[in-house]
């Protein structure tokens, strides 16, 4: 049974600070289920998770618009991880409606010949899966660390997008998840698609990188255009640490430049919530899903929701 709770952070309303509240419900799925994302479509509610167990990527759905979920045991929505990625590697999943009875799932797999996690999509028919693989990755950054955390995002003018980070503190330099003293970037691209959402187009840019206010790294972008603005929602520091978060950066334009929100959305203490993280927020801007740590060994996060406040202004669906 989840349990509402407080309203809890108040900002002052800069124009580059849209986002004002956030009101926590949860948990909502009281099983390991993180990095969680959402895909909100007129024929249902569904959340996708990484890897737990020998599921690659975790589904669950909605019967009443993200207000209860229920895990579907068992139910492996990437059974196929891709010829390139090796099992028990997924990570961070994202879901776009291509509009076209298609749906394009975005997530990261650890490529063997590569060295690293690249970041890749599948397709389905079905919201709940199964996807299949497309034949090869989309991005695999091997020289920065690998590519991980892939999100999908359309612009009002039909263009698609992924945005993903390029995981520099795989790399290295000690701490609870590497990069302690920030020498490795950790830089989130933006990457057009075509409009199939599988194929890239151009080169990618970058859109953000860590800060010494970040620790070591930023991670887990998702991308939503809000009101006229663009709005990057990231995690700063160790996964595995009471430091990680939920923030934002703003933009005018698709490519930037971000303005970093001058404190981050959720922290732990809030609502009594331990290293919240991993949020995707709904397109409309109005929910999120995220994932709050429940126990540090073995690892366990659980699944919550927030209402989202802008401006004052509740976002309905
Ligand atoms: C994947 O993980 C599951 C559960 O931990 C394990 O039973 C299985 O052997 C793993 N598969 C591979 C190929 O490592
Ligand atoms: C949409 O806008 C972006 C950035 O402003 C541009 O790069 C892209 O070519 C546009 N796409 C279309 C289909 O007009
Ligand atoms: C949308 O933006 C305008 C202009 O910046 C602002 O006045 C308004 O409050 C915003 N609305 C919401 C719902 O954020």
């Amino acid at each position: 049974m989840p349990s509402f709770s407080r309203t809890f952070f108040a900002l002052i309303s800069l124009a580059a600070l849209p986002l004002t509240w956030a009101t926590v419900n949860g948990p909502v799925i009281s099983a390991n289920f993180p990095d969680p994302a959402i895909l909100a479509t007129s024929g249902g509610t569904y959340a996708f998770a990484t890897n737990s167990g020998n599921i690659n990527i975790q589904v669950a759905t909605s019967p009443d618009d993200g207000v209860t979920w229920e895990l579907q045991s068992g139910v492996d929505a990437l059974p196929n991880v891709g010829s390139w990625a090796t099992v028990n590697s997924t990570w961070a999943p994202d879901v776009i409606d291509r509009g076209d009875g298609t749906f394009v799932m975005y997530y990261a797999a650890w490529s063997t010949s590569q060295g690293t996690h690249c970041v890749a999509a599948a397709t389905s028919t079905s919201p709940v899966g199964p996807y299949n693989p497309e034949s090869q990755p989309i991005a695999c950054q091997t020289p920065g660390g690998g590519a991980i955390d892939p999100a999908g995002f359309q612009d009002t003018n039909g263009t698609r997008y992924i945005v993903y980070k390029v995981d520099g503190s795989s790399l290295g330099g000690g701490g609870p998840c590497g990069n302690a003293n920030g020498e490795y970037s950790t830089p989130i691209m933006l990457q057009e698609m075509e409009t199939d959402g599988v194929t890239p187009t151009g080169e990618p840019v970058q859109i953000l990188d860590r800060g010494q206010s970040d620790g070591p790294l930023i991670e887990a972008p998702a991308l939503i255009l809000h009101n006229g603005t663009y709005v990057l929602f990231f995690s700063s520091n160790c996964y595995n640490t009471d430091l990680y978060d939920i923030s934002y950066a703003t933009a005018p334009s698709i490519s930037g430049p971000y303005t970093k929100a001058s404190s981050p959305l959720l922290v732990t203490g809030d609502d009594g919530l331990t290293a919240p993280g991993g949020a995707t927020p709904r397109l409309d801007g109005g929910f999120m899903v995220f994932h709050v740590t429940v126990n540090t060994n073995p690892l366990t996060r659980y699944m919550y929701t927030a209402t989202l406040t802008w401006n004052g202004t509740i976002v309905s669906a």
